[in-house]
């Protein structure tokens, strides 16, 4: 079990160690406010406030009596998102409170941020959990801020298992477990029925050794609006026959982070039991090399009849969520959501905290936005520009997977997706997965981006 909240059974009578969040602003009056020894040893230790310094005061008998954590000032904290995570790791084991009187929005962003600190990935080696525990902060919705964290706990895990543990096999396991949980329907399209309904998704996977497959999940009452996402899932992506480098390749078990992020997402909607009909659909392939891969300049039929050129065997994520796309925007949802680590060109534009969105919809890019920033899960718009469908166009097919020059390359993968999607309102986000270097509340490794945006978007369209 994860480590959550302090539970209230093994928290009954304790009143958890009270931690002030110290503005840089208010550390006189803080230390006034104190017993003059505690003040004498916030001052000897150079207490000043600042974000994350973390320090914990004795009592009479020299046990721990309060902690005090820097909260700098507005610029500051404008520069990360969680900050009292930064003290997760350097207080002694034991249970801890967060005193009162904060804004409950700043409080529930800290309580989450606690939580995303103390994720751990043990599936291959034991790591010490984190022996500071919080309670769930006064005002906050608890309930809600754990099924954020644990969203994101689902996410992280699903992008950290290599693809020797996370192959399409196994990614269809975990998308049923999920599905199991929730009593939703599971399917999953494979073999003679995916390479004539889905044949890019075949044609992508058939070099591996796991088969491709198309992962659905369904919840949710039929009359519902309905929410459709879609998540690449490429459970490694070597490239194909125009093979990555080394130092490209390195990371790609994380090629099917748009998957993990449409299931964490999922779990989320299901949990709150948002009044939606939900569908998840994930292409779930390996981009291996074989005498099967497809090859450079193989042209493809796309499910909705589009012929596609393969101009290099890398750019496969277009391919296989297309025809999911093409799956999705049969039935008209109300809403399709991508999610996809798609372009080394969004990284190279946005780098790896902000995920690229793109919608034509200007209402919900907005409305995305806006939650991005007040769930501290932000998102950034690039252009679906018109001017560029031209690039994606081809000599001998309907469309070119991988525009030669190599110009605005995060956008023309975004229009190639659009073309597989008819009328439905659609939102796509070209995503990193990953944190780098470690900051608050965001470990190294694989990382949920938006979801808990989007989450609060959905939640302002569709909740009760
Ligand atoms: N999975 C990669 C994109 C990627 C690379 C995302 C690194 C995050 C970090 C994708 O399948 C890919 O290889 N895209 C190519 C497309 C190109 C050949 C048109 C790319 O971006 O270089
Ligand atoms: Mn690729
Ligand atoms: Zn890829």
């Amino acid at each position: 079990m994860p480590p959550g909240f302090a539970s209230l059974e093994d928290t009954a009578g304790q009143g958890g160690l009270p931690i002030a969040l110290v503005p840089a602003a208010s550390v006189e009056a803080t230390l006034d406010g104190l017993s003059p020894r505690a003040a004498r040893w916030a001052r000897a230790h150079g207490f000043a406030g600042k974000l994350g310094q973390t320090l914990c005061l004795p009592g009479p008998e020299g046990d721990p009596a309060r902690v005090l954590v820097g909260w700098g000032d507005a610029a500051a904290r404008r520069r990360g998102r969680f900050h009292l995570a930064a003290a997760l790791g350097k207080l002694p084991a034991g249970v801890y409170a967060l005193n009162p009187g904060l804004d409950p929005a700043d409080a529930a962003a800290e309580a989450l941020g606690w939580l995303l600190e103390s994720y751990r990935y043990d599936r291959y080696k034991k790591r010490a959990p984190a022996g500071a525990r919080l309670l769930p902060p006064q005002g906050v919705d608890a309930a809600a801020v754990e099924h954020q964290a644990k969203a994101v706990w689902l996410t992280r895990d699903l992008i950290n298992t290599p693809a020797c543990d996370m192959g399409p096999a196994a990614l269809e396991a975990a998308l049923c477990a999920l599905g199991a949980r929730f009593g939703a329907d599971t399917r999953v399209v494979s073999g003679s029925r995916l390479e004539d309904g889905f044949p890019m998704i075949h044609a992508v996977g058939q070099a591996a050794i796991q088969a491709p497959r198309l992962l659905e999940l369904v919840w949710g009452t039929a009359d519902a609006p309905k929410v459709t996402l879609v998540g690449k899932g490429v459970c490694f992506d070597t490239g194909g026959l125009d093979l990555k480098p080394a130092a490209a390749m390195g990371l790609m078990k994380k090629d099917m982070g748009g998957a993990a992020n449409v299931m964490g997402l999922a779990q989320m909607i299901m949990a709150a039991a948002l009044p939606v009909r939900l569908r998840v659909l994930v292409p779930a392939v390996e981009n291996a090399v074989s005498a099967a891969s497809f090859r450079p300049g193989d042209v493809l039929r796309a499910r909705n009849g589009l012929t596609v050129e393969v101009n290099n065997t890398d750019a496969e994520g277009r391919l296989v969520l297309a025809d999911a796309l093409a799956l999705a925007s049969e039935e008209a949802p109300a809403l399709i959501l991508s999610m996809a680590t798609l372009t080394g060109a969004a990284r190279v534009a946005l780098g790896p905290e902000l995920p690229a969105m793109f919608t034509d919809d200007e209402a919900l890019a907005d409305e995305i936005t806006a939650a991005g920033g007040s769930a501290r899960d932000p998102v950034w718009r690039l252009p679906l520009w018109p001017g560029y469908e031209t690039l994606i166009e081809p000599d001998i097919a309907d469309l070119d997977n991988a525009p030669p020059g190599g110009m605005a390359g995060a956008i023309t993968a975004a229009l190639f997706l659009k073309r597989f999607v008819d009328e439905t309102p659609f939102v796509h986000f070209d995503i990193y997965g990953w944190t780098p270097k470690a900051k608050p509340g965001r470990p190294l490794g694989g990382e949920a981006q938006a979801i808990r945006a989007l989450m609060a978007m959905l939640e302002a369209r569709f909740g009760a």
